[in-house]
């Protein structure tokens, strides 16, 4: 069984896709051991719990630096244990020593087709409306492992999506957490399970 450790920021929808998938069995041989959210008002701690994962908040609120924000969070994973980390719409840099704690044990959806729109300021909402403003006729998602960088890791899964007439940065993100993200994230997670990677 992969123990898998999801970090959250806002509303869940890629951790709703990996509770249902690992539910009906499309991520096979994993369990969800953990939710970790840096902010007490995600709604993704709402799902954990209907779905009765054990969920915990890391806010930087809590500590007085950010250096010690950092050791919290890696110290909070590293009490769960987890073979590996998921960051599911986890709006927070993940700091070096945690990376290398888990190097090649932490991937990350991102919401475009890296190496387009992404780095820093590419985030949520805002990648969209940049994907919107070049005009580009295609976009889509990627999965990746987690470096030192900012989405500059090594590729993992990637799905194109279609931008169509008419789109705004909401409709735009809708159609590709529906068509790309809530699908590659989850078989992601089951190839890394299975050892199809
Ligand atoms: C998702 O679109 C995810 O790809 C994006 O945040 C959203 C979170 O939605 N992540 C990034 O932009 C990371 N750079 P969710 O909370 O509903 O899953």
């Amino acid at each position: 069984m992969l123990k898998v450790v999801v970090m959250v920021s806002g509303g869940g929808t890629n951790l709703q896709a990996i509770i249902d998938a690992v539910d009906n069995g499309t991520i096979r041989n994993t369990e969800i051991i953990g939710v970790i959210a840096n902010n007490e008002g995600a709604y993704a701690l709402e799902r954990a719990k209907k779905a009765g994962i054990p969920s915990f908040v890391v806010s930087p609120k809590q500590y007085a630096d950010r250096a010690e924000f950092n050791d919290a969070l890696l110290n909070k994973v590293k009490e769960l244990n987890p073979d590996l980390v998921v960051l599911a719409g986890f709006l927070v840099k993940i700091p070096e020593a945690f990376v290398h704690e888990y190097n090649h044990r932490i991937i990350n959806i991102h919401p475009s087709l890296i190496p387009s729109f992404c780095g820093t300021g590419f985030y949520g909402l805002h990648v969209h409306e940049a994907a919107l403003e070049k005009g580009v006729k295609v976009t889509g998602a990627t999965v990746h492992f987690v470096d030192e960088g900012m989405d500059t890791g090594e590729i993992i899964l990637q799905k194109p999506v279609m931008v169509e007439k008419g789109d705004t940065p909401e409709v735009l993100q809708k159609r590709v957490m529906e068509q790309a993200e809530w699908k590659i994230l989850p078989k992601a997670i089951d190839m890394i399970a299975n050892n199809e990677l």
